[in-house]
């Protein structure tokens, strides 16, 4: 869905009078959310020998600095999971090279990975995408950094968001294709997944030794003028523009890290977001919930829990209360963005990690349930951005009359 606070004014003068700008952002149902599969061992830090059953996670869990075989392996890594098990989606490398102040004059290189599910019957240009984001590259120092909430996890969080929604997504593209549907804006909906390179700084956090990947492209795409479709007029003007909804995820997989709302604009969605986990908790759906949850050793005071020290939620903050406050914002991928227009949900908690840039932020201070429950939060939400209910059907009344946890 694209609800009308999203749309540029821009755009919304240029919109035909058919649009269906009424169509709702549509909830799960209950058994749809019930339905949602365990992530199992998909977040397992133990790479196994065996073929199937292999962990998304486990081979991020390695250094993954710019121009070193680390970087290689993410890459592979990443573009495998979907060649192997998502053939429909369309993958797309995005280069670039710069200088580092870490590496005098050698280039080094940043490949950014777009992937992409789009409905069958879209041109080029003519999808808006729900757009997930995160980092795969990982910081030159310490030396042997892992960065396993940095975003090692957010990116296997990503990779299982989109092998769940892609069985339902496939069906409803495929219903629609049949009975000749598409071409309005609620219908053309896709769903984009940027792993990104380089956010990590060389030596020190700077404008230019960071963000090196998203820097390169945001701008590319900001010069890339999508074909001028056959209605004459633009539905969107460029890849930035096909971006419904960029939502960045950083830093997850501590246990107890809450997740404010930074924006104003995209309140709704943090709302909505915030929403499904607090439904999957209710339904006891969520692994955090129970206060016997398994949990590693880094389980720290909330101090970010303002209200309530035991409360288990993520997104605590549906009153947006210091959001002016925090406005100012944290430098991470979603800012070449920004300043280019794109509307942006940056999950990424405050305070960051205790473990934030040390050794210790490796796949043994995850906690796991942490993980498999913000996967379980953002398929939901990305099922409600699509419409998945539209090929849910409800299970016989039968089986919905006896709740057993
Ligand atoms: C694990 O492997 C089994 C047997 O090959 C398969 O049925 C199952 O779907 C796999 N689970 C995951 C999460 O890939
Ligand atoms: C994949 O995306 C690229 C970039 O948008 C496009 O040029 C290419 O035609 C697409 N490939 C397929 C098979 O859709
Ligand atoms: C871009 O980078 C990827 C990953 O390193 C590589 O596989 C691909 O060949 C590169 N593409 C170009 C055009 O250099
Ligand atoms: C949010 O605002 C509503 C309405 O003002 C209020 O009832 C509720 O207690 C607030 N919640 C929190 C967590 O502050
Ligand atoms: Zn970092």
């Amino acid at each position: 869905m694209l609800p009308p606070n999203l749309l540029p004014t821009t755009l919304l003068a240029t919109l035909p009078f058919w649009l269906p700008l009424t169509t709702a952002y549509t909830p799960l149902s209950e058994s749809f959310l019930r339905a949602i599969p365990s992530p199992g061992d998909a977040f397992s830090i133990e790479t196994t020998t065996t073929t199937t059953n292999t962990s998304l996670l486990a081979p991020l869990l390695i250094p993954r600095v710019p121009g070193t075989p680390g970087q290689q392996a993410a890459q592979a890594h990443l573009f495998n999971f979907f060649t192997t098990n998502l053939p429909a989606w369309n993958l797309t490398w995005q280069n670039s090279t710069s200088t580092t102040p870490a590496t005098g004059s050698r280039q080094i290189p940043f490949a950014n990975l777009i992937a992409r599910r789009d409905p069958p019957w879209t041109k080029a240009g003519e999808t808006n995408f729900l757009t997930l984001v995160a980092h795969y590259d990982s910081k030159l120092t310490p030396e042997g950094f892992i960065g396993a909430t940095d975003s090692a996890a957010p990116c296997a969080i990503l990779m299982w968001t989109a092998q769940v929604v892609d069985k339902y997504l496939t069906q409803m593209y495929d219903e629609m294709s049949a009975l000749g549907e598409g071409g309005e804006l609620a219908m053309d909906m896709g769903l984009q997944i940027l792993f990104l390179d380089g956010e990590e700084a060389f030596v020190q956090w700077t404008d230019t030794d960071s963000l090196y990947g998203s820097r390169s492209l945001a701008n590319q795409w900001s010069l890339s003028a999508n074909p001028l479709p056959q209605q004459k007029f633009y539905k969107y003007r460029n890849p930035l523009s096909q971006i419904s909804l960029f939502v960045l995820l950083d830093l997850l997989g501590e246990k107890g890290s809450k997740v404010p709302s930074y924006m104003p604009t995209t309140h709704w969605a943090y709302v909505a977001l915030a929403t499904v986990e607090s439904r999957l908790r209710q339904l006891n759906l969520l692994e955090t919930s129970s206060s016997s949850s398994s949990s590693s050793s880094s389980s720290q005071p909330t101090k970010n829990a303002p209200e309530d020290e035991n409360d288990p939620s993520f997104l605590p903050d549906l009153n947006s209360t210091t959001a002016s406050a925090k406005r100012a914002g944290i430098s991470d991928d979603h800012l070449p963005f920004i300043h280019r227009g794109v509307e942006t949900l940056h999950l990424i908690p405050k305070p960051f990690p205790n473990v934030w840039h040390t050794m210790e932020d490796d796949g043994a201070h995850l906690d796991l349930a942490t993980v498999r429950d913000w996967a379980r939060v953002m398929v939901g939400f990305v099922g409600e951005w699509l419409d998945l209910m539209e090929v849910w059907t409800e299970p016989e009344a039968e089986g919905e009359g006896t709740t057993t946890a």
